[in-house]
């Protein structure tokens, strides 16, 4: 099987880039951190004792976590309930962050994200792809901005989604978010040894599109 890893800090784009890139070069794409705010949508809505770790091995261990491509789109099912909409939240967002540094639920994830890219030529992103989860995969980007570009994108984002939200309260999430996903002890947010860095501070979509089609010419 094939396949491309895509990890960097949030709002660098790379779900975007990753859905393009997977339906031209016909590959599944496996948006991890979807995974990640899926759980953590669970626990925070379970307001359990996260430092109580065998009850939280026993809840992972009875979720129900599914995902199906339906068209273009990816779905995220937790114990059969849609939730594709409701993890985009910001609130989710700071959780995910938090929940995903604990070593249960990344081993619980780990297991999952190995178990789809078995069998599928597939493009996964997040923050140790190709660190961690596809360490021999066939090409590894690690995709990155600015903080306020890659502030100014989520903004819009959210926005275009309809969430009430300030530019400063983005901004400040994203910051904390990053210092914690990349300092945290398990699978840190890092640049793979062999990973392509593409720096998109003001690149526009289409510029971005050029240089990582220029990546994968040839390769695929
Ligand atoms: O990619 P995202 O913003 O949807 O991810 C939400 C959080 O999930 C992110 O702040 C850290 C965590 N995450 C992770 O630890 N490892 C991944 N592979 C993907 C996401």
């Amino acid at each position: 099987m094939k396949s491309i890893a895509i990890d960097g800090p949030s709002g660098a784009g790379k779900s975007t880039i990753a859905k393009i890139l997977s339906k031209k070069l016909g590959f599944i794409y496996l948006d991890t951190g979807a995974l990640y705010r899926s759980i953590s949508y669970k626990l925070l809505n379970m307001n359990i004792d996260l430092n109580d770790d065998i009850l939280l091995k026993n809840i992972l261990k009875d979720t129900k976590i599914e995902i199906k491509f339906i068209d273009d789109n990816q779905k995220i099912y937790i114990d059969d309930i849609d939730v594709s909409d409701n993890i985009r939240r910001p609130e989710i967002s700071m959780a995910a962050s938090k929940f995903s540094a604990i070593d249960s639920v990344r081993k619980y994830l780990f297991k999952k994200q190995i178990d789809i890219s078995k069998k599928n030529n597939i493009i996964m992103d997040g923050r140790d792809i190709g660190t961690i989860i596809l360490p021999n995969a066939d090409l590894k980007i690690f995709l990155t901005a600015n903080l306020d570009d890659r502030v100014n994108r989520r903004y819009k984002e959210l926005k275009k989604n309809g969430m009430d939200i300030n530019l400063e309260d983005v901004k400040r999430d994203m910051e904390k978010r990053d210092n914690h996903d990349s300092t945290r002890k398990i699978s840190p947010l890092k640049i793979a040894q062999d990973a392509i860095i593409i720096d998109t501070t003001g690149y526009s979509l289409e510029k971005t599109l050029d240089e990582v089609g220029l990546i994968i010419k040839g390769r695929f």
